[in-house]
């Protein structure tokens, strides 16, 4: 097992702007592993390394939100985006709370994979709010700095 823990926004690693990967070696291979493992078990839809502590750029977003369509992205960048929507956003560093965010509707983005090898991806809804949120933790930005407010318990109630 390589479950790795969640640090929460309180934590200075997660304030921190992230170094690229320029290895594309075992260890990182482990890494990835153990973030893969880590947001399923912790039932995230994104996990991004300085959350586990590591201040490199890499994140991982389940894109089927099911567990078994995890991709990782390393070295990522967002090429375009298009539109907006305004919802609840959360994040495992910052358990329990929702916040109301402002963000793109479709998000496309390229990163390496872990051998090294660029791609493309592209996201809507609920995948392209988590690629712009995962890609803010690699600039040391967490939800809660861009949010307009967090939701009220009530509100919370009404949405589900
Ligand atoms: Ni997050």
């Amino acid at each position: 097992m390589g479950l790795r823990k969640i640090l929460t926004d309180k934590d200075p690693a997660l304030h921190k702007v992230c170094k690229p990967v320029t290895d594309f070696d075992k260890k990182l291979h482990k890494l990835l592993d153990d973030m893969r493992e880590t947001l399923i078990d912790s039932n995230g839809v994104g996990l991004a390394a300085p959350q586990v502590g590591i201040l490199r750029r890499i994140f991982l977003v389940d894109v089927g939100l099911d567990g078994n369509e995890i991709i990782e992205f390393i070295n990522p960048q967002i090429l375009e985006t298009e539109g907006e929507q305004t919802g609840a956003e959360g994040c495992l560093s910052v358990p329990g709370k929702y916040g109301l965010v402002k963000r793109p509707y479709w998000v496309k983005v390229r990163a390496q994979d872990r051998y090294g090898d660029w791609f493309e991806a592209e996201g809507e809804e609920l995948i392209g709010r988590c690629f712009c949120h995962e890609n803010d933790h690699l600039d040391g930005i967490v939800y809660t700095q861009v949010m307009d407010r967090f939701l009220t318990d009530e509100e919370l109630e009404t949405d589900e």
